[in-house]
């Protein structure tokens, strides 16, 4: 979209109903490929990122169909394992196809990811997993050659525990022989979801949402049919322009534990929540009190929601103070606003 046009002044109100979650979305999709067959997904979001991974599969030799609410996805006939440049520097985390191609194919070639408008995003966490399941890497002109002959599970220590690390060492061990540990793993529910994903194909995995991951690698995968979680940050989204507006929206199919530190930092600013498990209201107060926050992994306040939040709070009466400790500048970037 090349502009957006806003009429302000208006109270946001009324009834919307959260989207499948996109950073569930794309490590499910990747882990098709571990499968080797057919996968039917409901509730993927319908966005560029999605459509990306699933050019990706398609130039990869799989088959994408979608049938209204439903996605059938074929990775049969897999034979090619280098993600295009132009579609990889597109989307950052289409690295996490690596670990799936390797998982299943034992080589994969890829170069390094897209930036944001946050910044650099170095992959050298992902890398050092690869390593550790006796991956050799390959890195030449910007091009990351991976392969080897058969994955062995061991045992991973993250450096910080990275989301697409996590998943992608989970990805890269699903198949391999023994068990791999994952310690100081991420804890986020996407990753819980890709579990519960792969363990209905058939996989052996325990401990996601927590920050050991155990993977007892399984000989083979089966089709299955599964429902994406709902996105949490659309989820805070939505409940962050009910507090900017005054508003009062009714959010439905969300995961309320989800978004636990966005709903006690609305209720702080003084916006009312009444909360069900899958379903939550909002009620802005006339003025949002200020209030501080610091974003940290997952159950933290989550960095994905910071910018929005920030912009909430420029209508909050006083000062608040946001520090950001995930991405790049992270332990130096402070935002005050008043
Ligand atoms: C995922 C989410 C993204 C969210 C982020 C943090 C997806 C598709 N995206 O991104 O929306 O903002 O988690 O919650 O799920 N890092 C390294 N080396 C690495 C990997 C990461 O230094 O190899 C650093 C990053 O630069 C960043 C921090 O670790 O500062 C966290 O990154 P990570 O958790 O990996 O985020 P993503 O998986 O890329």
């Amino acid at each position: 979209m090349a502009q957006y046009i806003i009429q302000g002044g208006k109270k946001a109100e009324g009834e919307v109903t959260i989207s499948g979650s996109k950073n569930a979305a794309l490590p499910i999709i990747a882990a098709t490929i571990l499968n080797a067959g057919k996968t039917t997904l409901y509730n993927v979001p319908n966005i560029h990122d999605t459509q990306m991974m699933f050019e990706i599969l398609k130039k990869l030799g799989g088959n994408v169909t979608k049938k209204s609410n439903k996605i059938i996805i074929d990775t049969n006939k897999i034979d090619k394992y280098e993600i295009p440049e132009d579609l990889m520097r597109q989307m950052r985390s289409s690295v996490i196809l690596a670990g799936a191609l390797l998982g299943k194919h034992r080589k994969a070639v890829f170069s390094y990811p897209g930036g944001c408008d946050i910044g650099t995003r170095p992959i050298d966490l992902h890398l050092k997993a690869f390593e550790k399941l006796g991956i050799n890497i390959d890195q030449n002109y910007g091009k990351i050659a991976c392969s080897c002959d058969k994955i062995v599970g061991e045992k991973i220590d993250l450096d910080f525990p990275s989301v697409g690390a996590t998943e992608n060492a989970i990805l890269a061990s699903c198949l391999a022989e023994g068990k791999t540990i994952i310690t100081n793993a991420a804890r986020e529910p996407e990753i819980v979801d890709l579990q519960n994903f792969l363990n209905k194909m058939g996989a052996k995995i325990k401990g996601a949402g927590t920050n050991k991951i155990e993977v007892e690698g399984v000989k083979n995968l089966k089709d299955v049919s599964y429902n994406i979680m709902p996105d949490r940050i659309e989820s805070g989204t939505f409940l962050c322009i009910a507090a900017a507006t005054n508003g009062n929206i009714l959010l439905k199919n969300v995961d309320t534990e989800h978004i636990t530190p966005v709903i006690n930092k609305l209720e702080e600013t003084g916006c009312e929540l009444k909360i069900q498990r899958r379903e939550i209201e909002i009620v802005a107060p006339k003025k949002l009190k200020a209030v501080d926050i610091k974003t940290m992994p997952y159950p933290g306040f989550p960095t994905d929601m910071q910018s929005i939040f920030a912009t909430t709070l420029t209508t909050a009466k006083g000062t608040s103070i946001i520090v950001e400790n995930i991405f790049e500048n992270r332990y130096k970037y402070t935002r005050r606003i008043n």
